[in-house]
């Protein structure tokens, strides 16, 4: 019976152009630049973590239904797990591309630093994609991932597990105005800073327990601050992840909602406002904006 099923999802996929059917064998094929997108966890064109990521939004849809109402938010706990396993297998496609190779490398020293051995935060890391990479990378460095969802937090240590890097990698409860530690060498916030109740509160926290020396990397959805720049498909995605998640979360703890589309100006305006003084976009691509943040 099971065979039917599969022959029949396969014709449906077929009339979707994504196997490609050929009568004379009476085969089914998925081409190497398809696979790409639909079935490499780690390329970076991999698509059903973002697919996986819109069921939570479409399942959750009577609680935006219900903020629109009220104006108020929703908490970042309070949506179906698709969410957090949905932004988790989305956003690693782009670290595993651009974090060691482009992002970090497009800092001032930062990469000489870790490859020596440093202390790094990286604040609201979910299930621990980004910090995992790094650790991975970087054996010589101490990485501690905070964030305020403690389920994310459960993952994110199986994960360090998994891959075997539980010595120079641990996973904390913590909100991002109150994580532990002093004296970081580098901070990283990958694609949350936009999400927080209180990013300048974030970022006071971060500057004040930072070295005078250190960096802070700032990962961000690509957006320009003039919302007419941002009308392209790009945007569209973005906004619609932003409207379901990204706003409701900050404006649940009476945030400014800053939205995935935020934009330089806005986040300049946040780090500056944390204390720090140097701000610079180190390096873009088309999906993100990576900010180099010193004290
Ligand atoms: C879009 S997810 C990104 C997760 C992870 N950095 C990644 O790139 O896969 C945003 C994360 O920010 C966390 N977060 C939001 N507000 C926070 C806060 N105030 N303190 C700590 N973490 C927060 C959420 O729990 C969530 O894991």
């Amino acid at each position: 019976m099971a065979e039917r099923y599969v022959s029949e999802w396969l014709n449906n996929q077929a009339a979707g152009g994504y196997v490609v059917y050929d009568p004379q064998t009476q085969t089914y094929l998925l081409p190497d630049e398809h696979a790409a997108c639909l079935a490499d966890e780690n390329s970076p064109t991999y698509l059903p973590g973002d697919f996986q990521s819109f069921t939570s939004m479409v399942k959750d849809e009577h609680k935006v239904t219900e903020a629109f109402k009220s104006g108020t938010g929703i908490r970042w706990g309070d949506h179906h797990c698709d969410l957090y396993e949905g932004v988790e297998r989305f956003f690693k496609t782009g670290y595993l591309a651009n974090l060691v190779s482009d992002w970090i490398p497009a800092l001032n020293g930062v990469e000489t630093k870790l490859k020596s051995g440093i202390k790094v935060a990286d604040i609201g890391c979910g299930h621990g994609a980004s910090t995992i990479i790094m650790a991975k990378e970087y054996p010589e460095s101490k990485f501690v991932g905070f964030d305020f969802h403690p389920d994310s937090i459960n993952v994110a240590r199986k994960r360090a597990e998994d891959a075997g890097v539980e010595n120079n990698v641990k996973f904390e409860v913590a909100e991002s105005t109150d994580f532990p530690g002093k004296d970081y060498d580098f901070v990283t916030v990958f694609d949350a800073l936009h999400d927080m109740g209180d990013p300048h509160g974030a970022s006071k926290q971060i500057f004040e327990s930072i070295k005078s020396d250190g960096s802070w990397m700032i990962v961000e959805p690509f957006a320009s601050d003039k919302p007419e720049e941002n009308h392209n498909p790009l945007g569209r995605l973005f906004y619609g992840a932003s409207t379901s998640v990204c706003v409701p979360c900050s404006l649940a703890t009476k945030g400014p909602g800053l939205g995935a589309q935020a934009g330089p100006a806005k986040i300049e305006q946040v780090v500056k406002t944390g204390g720090f003084t140097k701000f610079r976009i180190a390096t873009k691509n088309p999906f993100n904006i990576v900010y180099e943040v010193n004290p």
